[in-house]
């Protein structure tokens, strides 16, 4: 099976996505973006039984140790990062050490923090083994941790020197995250690449059912799309925030639900419907769009609105504190239709309400 590239460009600091089923046997290949002897491999105590073991055997000569996570998001923490940190003291490690993310996206998260801040900052690799962190968290280097007073709060861009991401290990990915992962590749195709989510929606069936070829494509199109935003604004002064289509939404109901009730990716998916139906009650979008939408998550198996759980009022209390927000109005990542998100500021919060009850 072949193994597609994505390249993220950036300038002095390039790195390549590799996509395909065996990359983590495939040493040759990634063991390139490994400079220096000292490699920590950063996961948790549910990726790790699985994959740990084929990792290290790529990690023959080197001088490597491991630190390994509790599973779960309530783990990514600022404490846990200075866990990580005193691991690589203890390696020894040097400037030119390299930290090794294998896990999703919290564990990328956090190790690629962590080795933003030893010795300011040292290369780091991500190894992702969810679909979401696949075709989202492990390309465009946001790394962080949330702090009591909320997610992500804390964090650096830094990116990877390398994405390898082996489709073998999703096998073992259970069904509901795997459908979450699927979520972040419809946003990409909604926001910006409307011959893409045509794509998606030939291919739906095929998506569902794990079919490598269409999968290995779907990721390769996501990264691709994510990359190119990535390369045009690295830092989110513009362009980069569309990638939040969905969010502003997604997030309310996943704090409301004390991040227990649904994944991010189901938050996305349903928060994507709520940003289109609140574009089409503005006259921004046609309604046709929105049901292509909602048909499409539905055939993917994703939640397509609120569960009803939550009042209305609560969740606009919890968008107010977006951080894409400027003083006291509404900013969202909103549509004119499918391919073509937009930022929209002093959204009146009436119109989310009629959307949101
Ligand atoms: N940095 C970014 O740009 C960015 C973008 C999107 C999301 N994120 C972050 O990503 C995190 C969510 O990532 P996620 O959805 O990957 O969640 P996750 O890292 O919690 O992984 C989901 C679950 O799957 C398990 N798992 C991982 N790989 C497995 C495998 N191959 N087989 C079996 N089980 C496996 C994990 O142990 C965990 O229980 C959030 O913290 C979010 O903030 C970051």
């Amino acid at each position: 099976m072949d193994i597609a590239t994505v390249d993220v460009d950036l300038v002095g600091r390039s790195y390549p996505v590799w996509i395909g089923p065996g990359l983590l046997a495939d040493n040759a290949r990634w063991r390139t973006a490994i400079r220096g002897r000292h490699v920590l491999v950063v996961s948790n105590t549910t990726v790790a039984p699985l994959y740990l073991d084929a990792l290290a055997q790529g990690l023959d000569g080197l001088r490597w140790s491991s630190y390994l996570l509790e599973d779960g998001e309530t783990h990514k923490t600022f404490a846990n990062v200075g866990k990580v940190l005193e691991a690589l003291g203890e390696l020894g490690a040097t400037r030119d050490a390299c930290v090794i993310a294998l896990g999703g996206g919290v564990v990328g998260d956090l190790a690629g923090f962590a080795a933003a801040c030893w010795m300011r900052g040292i290369d780091f690799v991500q190894i992702p083994t969810t679909l979401l962190a696949m075709v989202d968290s492990s390309v465009g280097g946001k790394t962080g941790v949330n702090l009591p007073a909320g997610k992500n709060l804390a964090g650096a861009f830094h990116q990877p020197r390398a994405v390898v991401a082996d489709t073998y290990v999703l096998d073992t990915l259970p069904q509901r995250e795997f459908r979450a992962g699927l979520a972040e590749i419809v946003k990409g195709a909604a926001i910006g690449d409307p011959d893409f989510f045509a794509w998606l929606e030939d291919h739906a069936d095929a998506l569902s059912g794990r079919e490598t070829g269409p999968l290995i494509e779907a990721i390769a199109r996501k990264c691709r799309y994510k990359a190119g935003v990535v390369a045009r604004d690295e830092t989110e002064q513009g362009e980069r925030a569309l990638l939040n289509l969905g969010h502003t939404f997604g997030h309310a109901l996943e704090t409301a639900g004390n991040y227990s009730e649904i994944l991010h990716g189901e938050g996305v998916a349903i928060g994507m419907v709520l940003a289109a139906k609140l574009s089409e009650r503005l006259g921004m979008a046609p309604a046709t769009d929105t049901q292509r939408l909602v048909s499409l998550l539905r055939r993917l198996d994703l939640p397509t609105e609120p569960s009803g759980k939550h009042a209305a009022s609560r969740l606009l209390e919890l968008m107010r504190l977006d951080k894409k927000n400027t003083a006291g109005t509404l900013r969202l990542i909103l549509w004119r239709g499918i391919g073509r998100a937009e930022i929209v500021a002093g959204v009146a919060e009436d119109d989310v309400l009629g959307v949101l009850i």
